[in-house]
This record gives C-alpha cells, structure tokens and sequence, in this order.
C-alpha cells in the first residue's frame, strides 16, 4: 500500500490548477506584477489620457479572436499577416507602446514570466479602475499565441454599422448573454472613434441618403460639423459626453439619442436591449456590476491551441529581430 507523501499531493494539486485561471497566478513567481502594469498604466494617463482607453479595447479585440491569447499584438511578418492590418484594427487600434512599457518593466523584474495576454487583462482592468470606474480581481494564467491571423479578425469583429439583434448573435457565440453586450458596450463610456464610423450614419444611413433618424437633431447638428460630408475621416469625436471618466453616461446619451456609433444608439433603439440600457443609465452600481461580470466572462474565452509566454509582445519567442 503506497501514500502519497504530502509535499507530492501538494504539487500535484498545484499543477491541476495551473490548467486553470485563477487570482494570484503570479503571486511567488513575479508578486509585484499587478503593481507593475498599474504603475504604467498610470503613467501612460497622465502622458496621455485616451490612451488607458485605447489599451482598454485590446480586451475585446484580442479575446474575440481565437480567445485571449494576446494575438493583437504580433507584428506582421514576411509569412504571417497577423490583426493589426484587419478592418476593425487598421488605422484604429492605437497605444500598442504601452503594452511594450509594461513588458518592459515585467521583464525587468522577472524575465519570462508574465504573458502579454494577461497584461491585456491587467491593463483593460487598470483602465476603468484609474478613470473612475469599478475596480476588481482578475483571474490571471494564460498563455501567448504562436500565430495571428488578420482573415479570422475580419470574419469576426464587428462593425460600428452592425444593429443590436446582430451583435446580440455574435456575443452569443461566446455565450454572453444580452446582458453581457449592454454592459460591455459601457466601455464606450472612455475614448474616442473616428468620423470614418460614423460618416454613413450622418448622410447614409443604410444607404438611404438619409442621416439615422435616431440621432437627437442638436447632437447631429455638432456630429455634422465634426465629420463634414468629405472631410477629414481621421478626426475623432468623444464616445460620450464624459470620455475621460468610466461612469454611465453613456447610457443616459442613448437615452437621449446621444450615441456616438450606431452600435451603440442601436442598443437604445432595439426592444431587446433597451431595458438594459435605461436600467444601467439610472443605476450606476448595476452598470459597473454587470460590466466586472463581462469582462470576467469575456476574460475567460480560451482557444486550446499551444502557447508560450513572449518576451517581446510584438513576436513570437526566438524570431529574429528585423525581419
Ligand atoms: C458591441 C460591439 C462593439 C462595436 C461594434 C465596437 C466598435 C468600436 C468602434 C467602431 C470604435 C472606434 C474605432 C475608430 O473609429 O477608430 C470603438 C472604440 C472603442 N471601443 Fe468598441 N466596439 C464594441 C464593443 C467594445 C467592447 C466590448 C469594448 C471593451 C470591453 C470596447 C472598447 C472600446 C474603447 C475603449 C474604444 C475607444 C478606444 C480609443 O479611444 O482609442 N468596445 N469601438
Ligand atoms: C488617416 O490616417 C492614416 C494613418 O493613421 C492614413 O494612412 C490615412 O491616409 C488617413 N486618412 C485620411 C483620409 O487622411
Ligand atoms: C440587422 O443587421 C443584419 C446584418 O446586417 C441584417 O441582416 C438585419 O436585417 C438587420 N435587422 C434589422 C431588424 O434591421
Ligand atoms: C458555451 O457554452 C457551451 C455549453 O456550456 C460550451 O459547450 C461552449 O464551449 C461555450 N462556448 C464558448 C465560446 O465558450
Ligand atoms: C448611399 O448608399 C447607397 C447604398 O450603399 C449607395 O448606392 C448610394 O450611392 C449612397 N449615396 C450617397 C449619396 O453616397
């Protein structure tokens, strides 16, 4: 009859749960690694205050394609187009250098231990947290991508023009409830988008030569002098009325037909997410309770394939610099 010496079980125990997410992953391997990412992030706000906001989007962009796996962030190589060139991402996803500040600094204090995928996730957290918004425990272990793929981003990002009944379908693909996509559209609560997004909703509205009879006639008014018909589509307007601040002011401009990208103003303008939307513009605790619970589920999305923790966010482990 053989026992399983104590210390065995142990470390057995601890390897099962290493499969896993959890809290405190890095709690002996590299402790002050939230610390860390939080310090940068603070520092990238005050430098520039969209930035947290531009990484705080990563989140979505990277969890969506093949789980969080930190795939955003490859560079294109000479065999490899990876995301940054795909629909959703070119000319709009921004900030990446921030990601590179925070590796940095981890790899500084203990080389080879954090993944970018888990950075994302600290970051997009630190983002709400240090512009007011809810903060909470994320549940850290994952692994980095070996490969991007800008077809998959393409075939799965949606677009700004997308109606509610369309991005309810997509976010059910990754079992997130209505809910789940009232509250996650909060992020739009910080940053900024481009007059690119929303030049057809002003003059074109599916393809009605119309603007989008849902947008408050004072609040197009403005929209049409910032994104003028064949103006500079590069020029970027407020997501709402407090874009420096993660509060639920967005919910009380779709309310009020203030909504930036069609994406959002459809979420007021369809029955089935419109009681969300007027239940987190009059309770704020409801919102940010509902958006910790996203994120974490949106956190959670996995993809199986085999990975590694990069030491560069930008490569792959072992590519040559340059090429
Ligand atoms: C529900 C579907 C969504 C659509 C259709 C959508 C679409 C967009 C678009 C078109 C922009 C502006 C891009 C540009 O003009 O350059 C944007 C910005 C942004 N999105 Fe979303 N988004 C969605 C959900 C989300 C989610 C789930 C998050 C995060 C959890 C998020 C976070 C952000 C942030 C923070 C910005 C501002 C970034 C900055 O200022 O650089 N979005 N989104
Ligand atoms: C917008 O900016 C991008 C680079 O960020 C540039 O390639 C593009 O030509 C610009 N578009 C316009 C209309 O100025
Ligand atoms: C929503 O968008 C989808 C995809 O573009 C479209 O097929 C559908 O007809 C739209 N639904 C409504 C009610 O407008
Ligand atoms: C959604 O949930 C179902 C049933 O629990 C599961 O089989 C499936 O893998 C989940 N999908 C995702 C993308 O997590
Ligand atoms: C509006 O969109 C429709 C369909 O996409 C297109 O045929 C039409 O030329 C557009 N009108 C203008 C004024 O751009």
């Amino acid at each position: 009859m053989s026992l399983l010496p104590p210390i065995l079980f142990v470390l057995i125990v601890e390897m099962a749960a290493a499969c896993h997410l959890h809290p405190g992953f890095y709690s002996q391997t590299c402790p002050k690694a939230e610390a860390i990412v939080r310090n940068v992030m603070k520092k990238a706000m005050i430098r520039e205050p969209r930035s947290v906001a531009s990484v705080m989007r990563f989140q979505f962009h990277d969890c969506f394609v093949n789980g969080c796996d930190a795939s955003l962030l490859l560079d294109d190589t000479p065999s490899m187009i990876g995301e940054k060139l795909a629909l959703s991402n070119i000319n709009s996803l921004r900030s990446f250098e921030v990601v590179d500040e925070v590796k940095e600094a981890l790899e500084k204090a203990c080389p080879g231990v954090v993944s970018c995928a888990d950075i994302i996730i600290m970051a997009a957290r630190d983002a709400v947290a240090l512009t007011g918004g809810p903060d909470w425990v994320v549940r850290l272990g994952r692994k980095d991508s070996l490969t991007a793929s800008q077809e998959e981003s393409n075939n799965i990002m949606p677009s700004p023009r997308a109606n509610a009944s369309s991005l309810i379908d997509l976010f059910s693909k990754y079992n997130l409830s209505v809910k789940d996509l009232v509250a996650l559209s909060g992020s739009h609560s910080i940053g900024e988008a481009r007059c690119f997004s929303i030049m057809f909703r002003l003059y074109n509205q599916s393809g009605s030569g119309k603007p989008d009879p849902a947008i408050e006639p004072g609040f197009r008014a403005k929209l049409d002098k910032l994104c003028p018909r064949g103006g500079d589509e590069n020029v970027t307007g407020d997501l709402d009325a407090t874009s420096r601040l993660f509060d639920n002011q967005y919910f009380k401009d779709l309310v009020a037909g203030r909504g930036f990208l069609n994406s959002d103003e459809t979420l007021f303008t369809f029955p089935q997410t419109r009681e969300y939307v007027k239940l987190f513009s009059n309770d704020e605790n409801e919102f940010f309770k509902a958006f910790v619970e996203g994120m974490l589920k949106m956190g959670e999305l996995q993809s199986g394939r085999p990975g590694e923790i990069r030491t560069n966010c930008r490569k792959v482990n072992g590519q040559a610099v340059d090429v």
